[in-house]
């Protein structure tokens, strides 16, 4: 499915988002806070479009993804890559001092395995950032989001899109997702500790953020 939008990925993202994808990625580069000399993996990273904002302050950011064709499509952008499945990740125990997925782990088959997968590759006390889509906290601003996923986002994404099909799934995977509370009892059972989250545009992402014990 990721082959067949990865072409204007980017773009759509951009348009269904009203822009904001800009914001959430500078918020997941703050919360995740690389540093020069940190090494940083970026998981389910596609494009590399999340990637290239986390190396912006020195880190060296590594964008894994199993989709071809979406680390294809990001090439031109220059940062280090590799085809991997989050599930079985081809490094070494403790190589990473901090690992993000943006808008990936909704996306995986097993999103608790991936997430002890993270925290294998992770060093002790290195840090862990989820930024994924949630549940708005406003029940009024609730409802006007609901009928924005399910009727305008497939009617957008029909026009700009290489696969709308993509983005039915899109909106459905988003309401079928645990909200703010549930992924944090996920991640802290996936053998994270310290988790704690923080909502950005009203609770329709959510930044959650925990360390390696
Ligand atoms: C919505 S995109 C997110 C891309 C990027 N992180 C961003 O912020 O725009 C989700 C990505 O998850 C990847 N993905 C899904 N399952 C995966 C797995 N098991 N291993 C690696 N990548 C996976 C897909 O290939 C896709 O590129």
């Amino acid at each position: 499915m990721f082959d067949a939008v990865a072409r204007r990925y980017d773009l759509t993202n951009t348009l269904l988002s009203g822009g904001q994808d800009r914001l959430w990625r500078m918020a997941t580069r703050r919360a995740l806070a690389p540093g020069p000399g940190e090494r940083v993996l970026d998981l389910a990273a596609g494009t590399g479009v999340s990637t290239v904002e986390l190396a912006r302050d020195g880190a060296w950011c590594l964008a894994a993804d199993f989709s071809l064709g979406m680390l294809r499509s990001g090439r031109h952008r220059g940062v280090p890559m590799a085809a991997a499945d989050a599930l079985h990740l081809p490094f070494a125990d403790a190589s990473f001092d901090a690992v993000t997925i943006s808008f990936g782990l909704r996306n995986l088959v097993d999103p608790a395995a991936g997430l002890a997968e993270m925290a294998r590759v992770t060093r002790p006390g290195g840090r862990l950032v989820v930024c994924e889509f949630s549940t708005p906290t406003w029940a009024p601003f609730a409802l006007v989001y609901g009928n924005y996923l399910m009727r305008a986002l497939p009617a957008i994404a029909t026009r700009v899109s290489s696969n709308p099909d993509a983005y039915v799934y899109l909106a459905e995977s988003i309401r079928a997702w645990p909200d703010q509370p549930a992924l944090a009892t996920k991640i802290a059972a996936a053998g994270w500790s310290d988790v704690e989250w923080r909502n950005l545009t009203g609770g329709i992402v959510a930044l959650h953020r925990a360390r390696r014990p």
